[in-house]
């Protein structure tokens, strides 16, 4: 899809569709009343006749209004003009793109960007605008021999801005696109099935990125290189499998040479079976999403190599399966991490930490400056906090509200939890360093105070994801989540 500016107004574009907002009891948006004038009040007589009157998910297509140069015009209703901020501007974005993509208009013009939101630059409106759209578009059809066809998807869109806001919405624009372009590769990785992606396929793909730009070096670890650095942890977990463990660096050069690099550390089980603890069948297929923490770092990656962003970043991914087997690894088994530390595997299916553990230890080599792991850890957390916002625990206040502040901006929350003492215990084992289980209470935490062991060098946070990086249902499939927070963190830190 094609993305450009302009500073046309909306009475005067040639174009199949200009999209404009309405609020909330016929309050014309700016951009709607000048288009208004010009089309000698056809928008306030049709909101007249009752056919809109500006309620948030409204929208109304008005084909061939006379006096302006469109075939089409797209109301889009806003809501309340009071309280309308961002949560409510995401909603009016993401609505007017899926109407148009729905639409016969191939190539729309939409002035949305002109609505106030408090608290929100241009810049920010015009990103969101290009990120709604890119993201709308997005079907997972790659595995489909007849693709699920629209009308006529939308392929070029210009957002209308004001004259002196072009140079910013240019840039706006180029980084909503990496940013888009990003999650839409931990989308499609993410929905891509167990049998296709597996360790090897996400080393292929990471390579793959890493032709993109000579400040991107990739790296594949094989089992054997585990093995000397003794991951035994790591290799407990893939001990189950036919497909071999692969452990995937990318090092993302475009700061300063020596200055500290921020270290992605993403969980990449490409299928949890559960192991010989097997989970029960219900929705097992969704287990292929246990790579999303991994599909996340590669979607970050993408979109800071697209937008050349001034800063060092590591992205480190233990992949592998969790399967039963003969050679798999049994409950009670003990085995010794790349740390030096024992853990006994009271449950083979809490193996995203036991791949993390060694993948975190292993990042000290870089000297990060922070460390965040991003991973689809426990059931306990879509539990705690549904499918709204990741859990996010750190052993760093000042990191997690950086963090936090990211994901507010973006869209894409995550909630603080608690990482006190007191929880660790619940990690006791009476025969090796400590358990890979904490039993019922707490989950979330009890899994970010296992990873706490092997991180206490560094300034580190968890983002526990399992809530958030798919939808389940009809509506199936990979949300691309946490890339746009990560990514604004980039960006802020960055900005610094
Ligand atoms: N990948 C799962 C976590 C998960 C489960 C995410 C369901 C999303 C939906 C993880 O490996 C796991 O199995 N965790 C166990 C931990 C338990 C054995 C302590 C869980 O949450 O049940
Ligand atoms: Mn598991
Ligand atoms: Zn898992």
């Amino acid at each position: 899809m094609k993305f450009t500016v302009t500073s046309e107004r909306p009475g005067n574009v040639k174009t199949g569709c200009v999209i404009l907002g309405v609020h909330e009891h016929r309050t014309l948006s700016p951009a709607a009343a000048e288009f208004d004038s010009t089309t000698d009040g056809l928008l306030k007589k049709v909101l007249k006749d009752g056919d809109m009157d500006g309620s948030s998910g409204q929208t109304l297509m008005l084909h061939h209004p006379a006096g302006a140069k469109c075939e089409r015009v797209l109301l889009v209703g806003c809501g309340n003009t009071s309280d309308f901020n961002l949560r409510s501007y995401l909603q009016t974005a993401r609505s007017g793109a899926l109407t148009v993509n729905a639409s016969g208009a191939d190539y729309a013009v939409s002035y949305l960007a002109d609505l106030e939101v408090p608290g929100r630059t241009s810049y920010q409106k015009v990103r969101t605008l290009v990120e709604e759209a890119h993201s709308v578009a997005y079907t997972p059809d790659a595995l489909k021999s007849k693709k699920d066809k629209s009308l006529r998807p939308i392929r070029h869109l210009v957002i209308g801005v004001d004259g002196a806001d072009k140079a910013s919405a240019r840039k706006a624009l180029a980084d909503g696109v990496a940013i888009a372009s990003g999650v839409e590769l931990a989308r499609t990785l993410g929905d891509l099935p167990g049998n296709i992606c597996t360790p090897s396929y996400l080393a292929d793909q990471a390579r793959e990125l890493g032709k993109s730009s000579e400040k991107l070096k990739v790296s594949v670890m094989s089992e054997a290189g585990m093995e000397k650095l003794g991951m035994g942890s790591l290799l407990s977990v893939s001990r189950g499998s036919r497909q071999p463990a692969k452990l995937i660096t990318l090092k993302y050069d475009g700061g300063k040479a020596g200055v500290k690099p921020v270290a992605l550390v993403g969980k990449g089980v490409t299928f949890d079976s559960g192991g010989i603890s097997i989970k029960p069948g219900a929705a097992l297929d969704e287990m292929k999403y246990d790579m999303c923490g991994a599909a996340s770092v590669l979607g970050t990656l993408k979109a800071c190599v697209a937008m050349k962003l001034p800063i060092n970043v590591v992205g480190i991914i233990p992949a592998t399966e969790n399967l039963p087997d003969g050679n798999a690894s049994k409950p009670g088994d003990i085995v010794t991490s790349m740390s030096g530390q024992t853990i006994e595997v009271l449950n083979t299916d809490a193996e995203g930490r036991l791949i993390l553990c060694d993948a975190l230890t292993y990042c000290s080599k870089y000297k990060p400056a922070v460390v965040i792991d991003i991973a689809t850890l426990t059931g306990a957390c879509v539990i705690a906090l549904g499918s709204h916002a990741a859990g996010l625990l750190s052993n760093d206040d000042e990191l997690a509200n950086e963090l936090l502040l990211a994901g507010e901006s973006a869209d894409d929350r995550a909630w603080h939890m608690p990482l006190w003492d007191e929880y660790q215990q619940q990690l006791k084992s009476n025969f090796a360093d400590m358990a890979n289980i904490g039993g019922r209470e707490a989950g979330t935490i009890t899994a970010a105070c296992f990873l706490s062991r092997f991180t206490e060098k560094y300034h580190w946070a968890h983002l526990d994801i399992a809530g958030v990086a798919w939808k389940g249902g009809d509506e199936k499939g990979a949300t691309g989540r946490p890339v746009s927070l990560l990514t604004q963190f980039l960006i802020d830190r960055a900005a610094r």
